[in-house]
């Protein structure tokens, strides 16, 4: 704590490093409801700051209602404890969601996804019977036969050597785009490659661009490193072009987390016009595009535009390509590509996160994704989704719910009628053994209630069936009402 309070060059967040510190040590429980907190002086001495600065955490746990005065005593713990933190200053009217200390850890998705039900429409991820599962047995034996010292081995933090070399081959093959293994790095899961850019990227206040609505682990992930939302709307037909410039103007985000393609939780795609456009705006504003792109094989019919690392000559899109929603989840492979400066501080995150993703996983993958075996699965699924797909919409064609057919990926993203109390729905299915997750927590704005995600990817069909029509005779309990 001294040496990052000491060091840090932006003096003007010291006291926002000061308050996260004071929080935790609220929420470790050292610092318990009506303990006296100790003087300014004497936490200013502690940590080694200026007096104010301690002096402006303390009035901001006031504000937060995390800590109340007592007249000439000094500060003391509060005993109830609010989930958001709000600061006072900076704020206007598109950056609502402010400064949220390291004590609001909090993974929303996780928590509902964890809850076991019957009819788990929460998860978006492929059904584990649909994949090859005896293949994949057999396929380990002849990996360890391959490499017979595997399990001994690490990996270097930057990734297997050889699967950066066949994801370069891959890369050119499919989307003509040339980069050597110097530009790519591996993690575990796309979820990791977000954690490790938030690291470097983003400070306690940096305004960043999140679609609305987004992937929630994203958000999660970004609000506890205190960043500011700018949401960008995404529709069907993508995004606003001139709002998205206008943002980059005034706000001159870090960066814009994106996806694209197939995007989670609505399906959509931006079209391939305005992906050259975009990487055109990043250049000019200078803010790096995070391209998360987990499910770009998982089409219809249609394969989806390139994507926007195609049009990158400068460096500002740094594309994440995981490969663990639907080849094989367990082995969580993502692959992160981008300029060499970016890589770099990626691979030292990365060093420090866990020194490498395991060789056994890397190894496994690479063999499987390279295999003629690998092509038929993913033909195979597509027919098994889009059969998926037209099940759940024929369930739900009676309901008069609004939805836009995706072309791809895993979700329906459905608009409820108003007098349906989606927090009030989801409770109830859950204790009837359905879930989904309600739109609110995909929203940076926490606003749309009427909004919810249903998977149709990891239930079997006649479940499938089953779980929409419990679905919709719960939600119909309202309407009754
Ligand atoms: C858009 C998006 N990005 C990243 C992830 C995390 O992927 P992984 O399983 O590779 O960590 C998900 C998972 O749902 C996702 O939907």
């Amino acid at each position: 704590m001294k040496n990052s309070l000491s060091s840090g060059k932006e003096t003007n967040l010291l006291f926002l490093q000061a308050y996260d510190y004071i929080v935790t040590r609220m929420d470790r429980g050292e610092w318990k409801a009506h303990d006296k907190l100790p003087s300014i002086r004497l936490l200013a001495q502690e940590l080694q700051v200026h007096r104010l600065t301690v002096f402006r955490a303390y009035q901001l746990l006031k504000q937060n209602e995390r800590a109340y005065v007592k007249e000439k005593s000094g500060y003391f713990v509060s005993p109830c404890k609010p989930e958001e933190h709000v600061l006072p200053e900076h704020a206007d009217a598109e950056s609502t969601r402010l400064f949220t200390s390291s004590s609001a850890l909090k993974n929303s998705l996780s928590e509902i996804q964890q809850i076991p039900v019957e009819y788990q429409f929460s998860q978006a991820l492929i059904d584990p019977n649909l994949l090859p599962n005896l293949f994949l047995s057999e396929h380990v034996k002849k990996v360890f036969d391959i490499y017979p010292k595997l399990m001994g081995t690490y990996s270097s933090a930057q990734g297997d050597e050889e699967l950066r070399e066949y994801l370069c081959r891959y890369m050119v093959r499919h989307h003509n785009i040339q980069l050597t293994v110097n530009d790519l790095l591996i993690t575990t899961g796309g979820q990791q490659a977000i954690d490790l850019i938030s690291r470097i990227y983003i400070r306690p206040l940096d305004s960043i661009l999140v679609e609305r609505p987004t992937y929630s682990a994203a958000l999660d992930i970004f609000r506890q490193k205190g960043a500011r939302f700018i949401p960008v709307e995404i529709t069907p037909d993508g995004y606003d072009l001139a709002n998205v410039e206008r943002l980059m103007e005034k706000h001159k985000p870090r960066l814009f987390y994106m996806n694209p393609t197939f995007h989670n939780p609505t399906g959509y795609t931006v079209p391939a016009a305005q992906r050259k456009q975009l990487v055109e705006l990043a250049e000019r504003y200078r803010c790096l595009l995070i391209e998360d792109d987990a499910i770009h094989e998982m089409y219809l019919d249609q394969p989806p535009p390139q994507p926007m690392l195609t049009y990158d000559t400068e460096g500002w899109v740094v594309y994440l390509r995981s490969f663990s929603k639907y080849i094989a989840p367990g082995l969580r492979i993502c692959a992160v590509m981008g300029g060499p400066s970016i890589i770099k501080s990626l691979i030292t995150a990365k060093s420090l996160a866990d020194n490498g993703t395991p060789l056994v996983n890397q190894k496994m993958f690479l063999h499987y994704f390279e295999s003629p075996r690998m092509q038929q699965h993913l033909e195979k699924l597509r027919i098994a989704l889009q059969i998926r797909k037209e099940i759940v919409e024929e369930e739900l064609a009676s309901t008069g719910w609004h939805w836009v057919s995706p072309q791809g990926g895993f979700n329906l993203w459905l608009q409820l009628p108003d007098f349906i109390p989606v927090d009030q729905l989801l409770e109830d299915c859950l204790r009837e053994s359905v879930s989904f997750v309600p739109g609110e927590i995909c929203d940076p704005l926490k606003e749309m209630r009427s909004w919810i995600r249903l998977s149709y990817s990891f239930v079997n069909e006649e479940h499938l069936r089953d779980g929409v029509r419990r679905l919709i005779k719960i939600a119909g309990r309202y309407e009754a009402q």
